[in-house]
């Protein structure tokens, strides 16, 4: 209670010593780490333009003649270390605010950084008083709750973010490296990034800067070199970045692969002149103040407020003689304190203007009679010197400050003879469009890219590409700079790449003995296909076939050096993936033929595929042994179509023979028997022969024997058609048809010859048995096959198509058709940083059909003559084995149409002697008749 009395009376004092108010200015002094402006002479620095324009903003308001309790505003300005932290700023204004000799402070203009804010913000919102900054960018500082009464009239970095995102869209860039200087503003950004834009740009790798220290939280080479972007994004102050490029300058990453952007400019001078051409195409993305048009800028108030400018000062020459020289920090310092004075005018005329109660304590003081000042704070809405000016912080739709941010880019150019660099504007980002603007080809902006000199929008992931050195030849002037420097740039990729004998993939020319496989170099050179050997490391040793080609190919498209080693045979599969997954690998990259697995996906990655394929058995032709048979002849046709001819040639021989009846006894009077017997000799001589010299009388066994004639005709064809294709194919019948037979057991399983430790083998372990015949090289497997050992084994389809096609013409064969499909593909490290580069070149060799082009020139050589079975289409001809015979089923339709006719038949004969069976019948009704008269009588 008593302490609430005390209040009171202080209340009433403080109102009785109202003495005018004033606005405090906190200024850094000069020589500040966040200077933006390079030019650091003491007059020109960006903290006394600030002050001045403080000053001026002041002076204004008496000129306009604002009056707040009859008083014109008055100022006080403070000048902050820069070294401190913000607690030194908040006893500073502690003090000054409870000086009782002093007029009431009302608002405070500044402080310049976002660290001393973090101090000063929650103590000004607790005594209500208004902060308005100039400088403080960090975009927490936008949360009411703590910083209820902090204001600033520069954009928050939220837009710059936004504008570097947009950059990166515009590039197609989606990921970046980015380096942080280690204060407020450095963290302020990684966080904007990786939390509001984490779907538009991933940053791969982050690097903290400690300019303390002079040094990065890790090491700044090795962390470019694995990083899977290849664009660093700078997000430090000017003298950070300073220090950062320099860094990178020393090392060698300044060109070459990487792109560089950085969030302000940086000071040439501290760079030696020959350094500085290095520095071409470093891009840096700044704000700047816009004009009426763009920004929305006031430019009466601009005019007004550079005339209080040179009214104040005593020195002319501390007035910039042009905008541009003036940081645009002044300017933000000029609206603030333009926001204040407009507040304070308002409520002066509304008669409600704010007032200090100073307490002993800092800490008891408080802002009185606050709420109009601070509702037209809040409403504050006008066109200042450096854009809208707007503290609505709720209102999103309206939320356009007018602000731009400029792309300029590092680009040296020739002066007077003297080589210098200059930051060369290439475009603008508007607030109001939220896009850069006016540009819709990105190779067509005038930046000089490390890189492509010749224009082209580097790419955002590692490339293996080396520079081309005749590229930047042919350039201009800036490119014969660059090619100066080439040699401190150290970006050529070198792979190292393992193959292993797998012909027609790998085929191997050794120069000392004839290669493994029973081939020579001369059995390809007639080969209609370019064939040129790679060299490996091994000198007696080159190499061809589908994968030297693919290198090349790639190497063509994609500029790597490169060197081979040729794996020992011996090596299995599975030890060969391995090669890559160690990390103190000998190998980039193993090119053969080898499968993606699950297993080995564990331990490597695999490229994009370039090739697909099955697998398929192989094993001996063993031609005429197995099926020869002294029925052999039988074999098209099933027993029940044999039966069913038999059947139909005693069938037509009866109806020949009743149709014929009547003229058969009569020319040759024989017995029933005979006349039988030579119906059914007519009927096979029609089947078989075609040729009727029996003269017919009758009709019906015309037609019995036209449809005889056509029965024999299709039957005849169709027995040689098929007696021919079971003789061909008998001739080289594996003893297997396909995995079925090997998974039903039809082999023993000993005999079965696997390659252990390879794909094969994992298939066989997982789905047909333990147990096979250990083999270690496909070498050792056709040997194995032809020395009986092993009677099957299984392999990938284009190696054994190839071996049999080329080697083993009439030896071994292909049984059954492909199964377990899958792809080859290039076996990489895990990570490896380049291959996205790898694919995408892969993918484009697939569309352009130039990996179909080497497939047809590798996979579907052959050098045996072609009446060997065993080509790629045998498939297809084993798939109709099964229905070579042909069964009563396929043929019963014929039998069917054949009784058809003889049916026709019988009814003309029945028509033919109707008079004669009506006749019969009568003879007959007479006879039996007679006969039961005859029984009556007996009876
Ligand atoms: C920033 O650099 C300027 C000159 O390059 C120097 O005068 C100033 O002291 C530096 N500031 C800091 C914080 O290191
Ligand atoms: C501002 O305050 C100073 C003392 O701090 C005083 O000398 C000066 O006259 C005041 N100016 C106005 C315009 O009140
Ligand atoms: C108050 O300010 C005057 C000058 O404006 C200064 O001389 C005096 O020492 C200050 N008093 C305190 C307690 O800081
Ligand atoms: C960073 O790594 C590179 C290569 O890995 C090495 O040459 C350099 O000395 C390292 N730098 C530091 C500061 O450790
Ligand atoms: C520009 O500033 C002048 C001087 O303060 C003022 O009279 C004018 O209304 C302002 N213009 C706009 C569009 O705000
Ligand atoms: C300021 O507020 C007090 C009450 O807190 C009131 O008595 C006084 O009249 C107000 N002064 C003005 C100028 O509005």
């Amino acid at each position: 209670m008593p302490r609430f009395l005390f209040l009171l009376i202080c209340v009433a004092l403080s109102i009785d010593i109202l003495n005018g108010v004033r606005i405090l200015g906190l200024f850094p002094e000069q020589g500040d780490a966040l200077s933006h402006n390079s030019s650091v002479s003491l007059s020109d620095h960006w903290t006394n333009q600030c002050m001045q324009m403080f000053l001026a903003a002041i002076s204004l308001s008496n000129r306009y003649e604002i009056y707040v309790g009859g008083q014109h505003i008055n100022y006080t300005i403070l000048n902050t270390n820069i070294e401190s932290n913000g607690f030194a700023e908040l006893e500073l204004v502690c003090r000054t605010m409870c000086n009782r000799t002093g007029s009431d402070i009302v608002g405070v203009v500044g402080p310049a950084s976002s660290t001393k804010v973090r101090y000063l913000g929650p103590f000004a919102a607790r005594i209500h008083l208004p902060l308005i900054s100039y400088a403080a960018t960090n975009a927490d500082l936008d949360d009411t709750y703590n910083y209820a009464t902090f204001y600033r009239t520069i954009p928050s970095d939220t837009l710059l973010a936004e504008a570097i995102v947009q950059l990166f869209t515009f590039f197609s860039w989606t990921s970046c490296i980015i380096i942080v200087g280690k204060d407020d503003y450095g963290y302020g950004g990684l966080k904007i990034l990786s939390e509001v834009y984490h779907s538009d740009l991933s940053i791969q790798d982050r690097l903290i800067f400690d300019l303390r220290l002079d040094k990065f939280h890790a090491n700044l080479t090795e962390t470019l070199e694995k990083s899977r972007s290849r664009i660093v994004l700078v997000w430090a102050c000017q003298n950070s970045t300073t220090r950062i490029i320099h860094h990178a300058l020393t090392n060698g990453l300044i060109g070459g692969n990487y792109v560089w952007i950085m969030t302000s400019k940086i000071d040439f001078n501290v760079f030696k002149q020959y350094d500085l051409t290095k520095l071409a195409g470093v891009l840096a993305v700044v704000h700047i103040i816009g004009n009426s048009s763009t920004s929305g800028v006031n430019e009466t108030l601009q005019k007004e407020a550079f005339d209080a400018w040179r009214n104040l000062s005593y020195e002319k020459k501390k007035v910039p003689e042009q905008l541009s020289d003036v940081s645009p920090f002044a300017m933000y310092t000029f609206d603030a304190t333009w926001a204040l004075i407009q507040a304070l005018n308002k409520s002066s005329i509304d008669k409600k203007s704010p007032s200090m109660y100073k307490a002993s304590s800092c800490f008891d003081s408080l802002l009185q009679n606050y709420t109009t000042y601070f509702d037209y704070l809040q409403t504050t809405r006008f066109f200042g010197v450096s854009g809208i000016v707007d503290f609505s912080k709720n209102d999103l739709n309206e939320n356009n400050h007018g602000g731009m941010y400029v792309l300029y880019s590092v680009q040296s150019k020739t002066n007077h003879k003297r080589k210098e660099v200059i930051n060369k504007e290439i475009m603008t980002w508007h607030e109001t469009s939220h896009s850069w603007t006016n540009y819709t080809n990105p190779d067509k902006l005038n930046i000089t890219w490390p890189r492509n000199p010749i224009g082209k929008v580097p790419t955002d992931y590692p490339q293996l590409q080396v520079l081309d050195i005749c590229n930047l030849l042919i350039g201009n002037n800036t490119a014969v700079i660059m090619y100066q420097s080439i040699a401190y740039w150290t970006w050529s990729q070198h792979l190292r790449i393992l193959v292993i004998e797998a012909p027609p993939f790998v085929i191997i020319h050794n120069f000392s003995n004839q290669g493994h496989f029973p081939n020579n170099i001369n059995n390809v050179e007639h080969n209609s296909f370019r064939c040129e050997p790679l060299k490996t490391t091994n000198p007696s040793i080159l190499i061809y076939g589908f994968v030297p080609d693919l290198i090349r190919l790639l190497q063509s498209q994609m500029h790597f050096n490169f060197t081979i080693d040729v794996a020992n045979l011996s090596t299995n599969y599975h030890s060969l993936v391995a090669l890559v997954a160690n990390d103190n690998r000998q190998y980039d990259i193993i090119l053969s033929d080898i499968r993606i697995t699950s297993s080995r996906l564990l331990k490597v990655d695999f490229s994009t595929p370039y090739h697909e394929n099955t697998f398929r058995i192989i094993s001996r032709s063993n031609p005429y042994s197995t099926s020869f048979s002294l029925f052999s002849c039988f074999n098209p046709f099933t027993w029940d179509v044999w039966a069913a001819i038999f059947a139909i040639i005693i069938y037509s021989g009866f109806i020949i023979y009743i149709f014929e009846r009547h003229n058969i006894k009569i020319e040759h009077c024989e017995s029933e028997f005979k006349s039988i017997l030579i119906g059914i000799c007519h009927a096979m001589t029609s089947i078989l022969i075609m040729n009727g010299d029996i003269r017919l009388s009758t009709n019906s066994s015309r037609i019995t024997v036209l449809g005889l004639y056509a029965l024999g005709i299709i039957l005849v064809a169709t027995y040689t058609a098929n007696l021919s294709s079971f003789l061909t194919l008998n001739r080289s019948q594996a003893t297997i048809s396909g995995i079925d037979d090997i998974k039903n057991g039809r082999l023993p399983f000993s005999r079965i010859g696997i390659v252990t430790n390879s794909a094969v083998s994992d298939y066989y372990i997982q789905n047909i048995s333990t147990e096979y015949h250990a083999l270690s090289t496909i070498e050792e497997m056709y040997s194995r096959l032809l020395d009986h050992t092993i009677d099957a084994s299984i392999w990938d389809s284009s190696v054994l198509e190839y071996a049999v096609n080329n080697y083993y013409c009439d030896k071994l064969i292909i049984a059954g058709v492909g199964f377990v499909k899958s792809s080859f593909a290039i076996v990489l490290p895990k990570n490896w940083l380049y291959k996205r580069d790898l694919d995408l070149h892969i993918l484009a060799l697939r569309e352009t059909q130039k990996l179909e082009s080497l497939e047809n020139a590798w996979l579907r050589h052959r050098t045996c003559p072609s009446s060997s079975s065993s080509s790629a289409n045998h498939e297809n001809k084993e798939d109709s084995s099964k229905t070579e015979t042909f069964s009563l089923d396929v043929l019963g339709g014929l039998f069917l149409t054949f009784l058809i006719t003889t049916a026709i038949a019988f009814c003309f004969h029945l028509w033919h002697c109707r008079v004669a069976i009506i006749n019969g019948f009568r003879q007959t009704k007479k006879r039996m008749h007679l006969s039961t008269i005859q029984m009556t009588i007996k009876s």
